[in-house]
């Protein structure tokens, strides 16, 4: 009996042997450890957006016209307007850096505009305590036509890493009627390989409905075509207001959470194209969506009003609630809307939206609607402070009716806050 086992563990450990030459096992062995670390990079990679990234891109006001300097200008101004402190921190190059590739199929960064390379600025942008996004594309060629990254996915990444980028935009013109899918998906995995924490914006436009896949291969996904400065626009080719764009991402709140979020573009506020009360909306409205705030104007030279309001942080916190939650429309009365918002520890954001032309005198009854989705929200049995964003201060209680005169084009933005 005893010799039977030793024959059998014998054997045992020779077929083992056997398989160990020939590879099989070892090769189990390796696959092993690396769906561990593919797991372990998931889990890196799925915990770098906990709350919708918050920064400055340069594409809205600056269009192809980016350099080292205007960068580093812009750097500076988000530290001294008080919008690092109020949260924003990536500062993203969009399309044009990019000139060429070397023999070696690297990637050149534009030696006129970008004199000492983007590692330096990569550097220059973490000294100041922020971080440095940049732009490619899913194409062969960017949408300003510059080399896109197919087929060199993973070198661009590794490129990337080396030289200190936190965040790439990735674009999808000249797609060549690749499957969306698969190619946001090569280049996630080659961001997830790089050795270098990497955001990673998805820009597919909404053409493929990116909210459906993008969980896991990127944190933020455009839902629609560019926005455009304008209240209430929609162009042939493809530029959308900010109404236009809230009634987009109306129905796609199940799709956000910590760590993916839909993208409702970059914002234009500042630009000169709404008023100040449709600025006030805009800002509002994308912080009830939980939606990337990415700054879009020239933060050298913002006004007072323009300076408010991306950095009110009263308004950033709903925005930033860490339970991440997308608000619903919950009553859709056309030109009158009111959305509401769930936040952690039992607060809840409301904001009324007036899409008319006309003022709205709002007489709202807290106990007439019931926010059905917000199950521990209880208006009936609590008492709840009313706070007004935008004015800083408490505006009455849910016991009483808000009586407030909304602008046109306008918002009355509040926090419900359980009164103890
Ligand atoms: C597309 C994107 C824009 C911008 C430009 C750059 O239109 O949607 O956000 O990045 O390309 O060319």
């Amino acid at each position: 009996m005893h010799n039977k086992t030793l024959l059998h563990n014998y054997s045992y450990r020779f077929i083992y042997l056997m398989m160990l030459i020939s590879g099989i096992v070892s090769s189990n062995v390796n696959a092993q450890t690396s769906s561990c670390n593919q797991n372990k990079q998931d889990s890196l990679f799925m915990s770098l957006a906990p709350t919708p990234p918050m920064g400055w891109n340069s594409w809205n006001k600056f269009g192809c016209n980016v350099s080292e300097k205007l960068i580093l200008e812009m750097a500076d101004a988000m530290v001294s307007s008080g919008m690092k402190q109020s949260g924003y921190q990536y500062i993203v190059i969009d399309d044009c850096w990019q000139t060429g590739r070397d023999e070696q199929g690297n990637i050149i960064a534009d030696t006129l505009h970008f004199p000492h390379g983007i590692k330096y600025l990569a550097d220059e942008i973490h000294k100041r305590g922020l971080k440095l996004g940049i732009y490619s594309c899913a194409g062969s060629l960017t949408c300003q036509g510059r080399p896109g990254s197919r087929g060199y996915q993973f070198q661009d990444a590794r490129q990337y890493a080396q030289w200190g980028i936190d965040y790439l935009k990735y674009d999808w013109c000249s797609n060549e009627g690749q499957k969306a899918e698969a190619a946001y998906k090569t280049m996630s995995d080659a961001l997830k390989a790089c050795g270098r924490p990497i955001v990673f914006s998805i820009c597919e436009w909404g053409e493929n409905q990116a909210w459906k896949w993008g969980k896991g291969i990127g944190h933020l996904w455009r839902v629609t075509p560019d926005i455009r400065d304008c209240y209430q626009c929609k162009f042939d080719w493809g530029g959308l207001g900010v109404l236009n764009i809230i009634d987009v991402m109306a129905d796609l709140y199940p799709y956000a959470g910590p760590g993916h979020w839909n993208d409702a573009e970059m914002l234009e506020i500042g630009n000169g194209g709404m008023s100040h009360d449709e600025y006030v909306t805009h800002f509002s409205m994308w912080a009830m969506l939980a939606a990337p705030l990415m700054a879009g104007n020239d933060l050298r030279s913002m006004d007072q009003e323009t300076k408010e309001i991306l950095t009110n942080k009263e308004v950033i916190d709903i925005d930033q609630d860490k339970l991440g939650e997308q608000a619903r429309r919950f009553i859709d009365m056309g030109d009158h809307q009111i959305w509401a918002k769930p936040l952690s520890n039992g607060e809840i954001a409301v904001c009324f939206l007036n899409r008319s032309d006309r003022e709205w005198n709002l007489n709202y009854d807290w106990k007439k609607h019931t926010m059905y989705f917000a199950t521990d929200i209880n208006i009936y049995k609590k008492e709840y402070m009313i706070r007004d964003l935008w004015q800083h201060k408490t505006i009455g209680t849910t016991n009483h009716s808000t009586i407030h005169v909304i602008p046109g084009h306008g918002v009355l933005m509040v926090k419900l806050s359980p009164k103890h």
